[in-house]
């Protein structure tokens, strides 16, 4: 990079103040088949291509200082698909892993993941711990992959950690609180998602973050994954800036503390 940050001509065009932007941006890349079957593409170019996005998004969101970015790369559920496309999905996280270790370490990111190993070859396992150990002291921004990743497992996992420290007489039931279960999800010590992205217009959450959402703002684009530019991004968080986030309480006090008689 050879730019300062605040120069970049993406920055100049986003005005909205670091204060103001999500900590925690999640994305739901989806679209890549689409895209590719409207190109007249086989579905495994959309993914290649979407592969592009992940980069310019993570780069983008390492200019822009947002502290995390978490991204949907495979769900649980995914394991449906041919075993053609899954092997290509494999073969670019690995090469992905390779290929982009010197940005990640040129750009400060710290690669994480979060998900079930099962299922995934040993040689990409390998690939990304070597991301992630080499990355582990970076302090930019927190790349998290959602590799094998199911919402419903991961509280199901939890659930079960807790209860073997019950029946082990470690834990007694009652001292099981939310900061508890945040502890025992793979996100433990990652802030929630303040910003969730869908691309390719779904409107559904498909398993994903279904505990750390729970007050995400949702975004979405019709625009497909492959076609995700920086432009989208800065609309996402301009959109964020000027949402008013409520938290389940009121804007402001009343003004007139009569209102509160009625
Ligand atoms: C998202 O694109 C990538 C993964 C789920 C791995 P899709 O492959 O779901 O693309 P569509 O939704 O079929 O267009
Ligand atoms: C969600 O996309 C999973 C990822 C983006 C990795 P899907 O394409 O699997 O979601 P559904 O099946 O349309 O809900
Ligand atoms: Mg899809």
């Amino acid at each position: 990079m050879t730019e300062a940050p605040s120069t970049s001509a993406h920055e100049r065009t986003l005005e909205v103040p670091v204060e103001q932007r999500p900590r925690h941006i999640a994305v739901i890349m989806d679209g890549n088949g689409r895209w590719a079957q409207r190109q007249g593409l086989p579905r495994i170019e959309g993914h290649r291509r979407g592969v592009e996005s992940v980069r310019r998004a993570t780069e983008e969101c390492s200019r822009l200082d947002i502290g995390q970015l978490t991204l949907y790369c495979l769900s649980s559920e995914n394991w449906k698909r041919p075993a053609e496309e899954l092997d290509f999905l494999m073969h670019l996280l690995e090469q992905y892993m390779i290929e982009e270790r010197s940005r990640i370490m040129n750009n400060n990111i710290r690669v994480d993941v979060i998900g079930r190993r099962e299922g995934i070859p040993a040689s990409a396992q390998r690939e990304l711990d070597k991301t992630i150990e080499m990355s582990r002291a970076n302090r930019g921004t927190r790349l998290c992959l959602a590799i094998n990743y199911g919402g419903r497992g991961e509280l199901l996992d939890a659930v079960r950690s807790l209860a073997a420290d019950v029946k082990a007489g470690a834990l007694e039931p009652d001292a099981i609180d939310e900061s508890l279960i945040d502890e025992r999800l793979y996100t433990a010590g990652m802030a929630d998602p303040d910003l969730l992205i869908r691309t390719a217009g779904e409107m559904r959450i498909s398993n994903f973050l279904l505990w750390q959402i729970s007050y995400a703002e949702i975004w979405i684009t019709e625009r497909c994954w492959p076609e995700f530019r920086e432009p989208d991004l800065h609309q996402a968080i301009r959109d964020f800036a000027a949402r008013e986030r409520r938290f389940g309480g009121l804007t402001e006090a009343p003004t007139d503390p009569s209102d509160l008689s009625l």
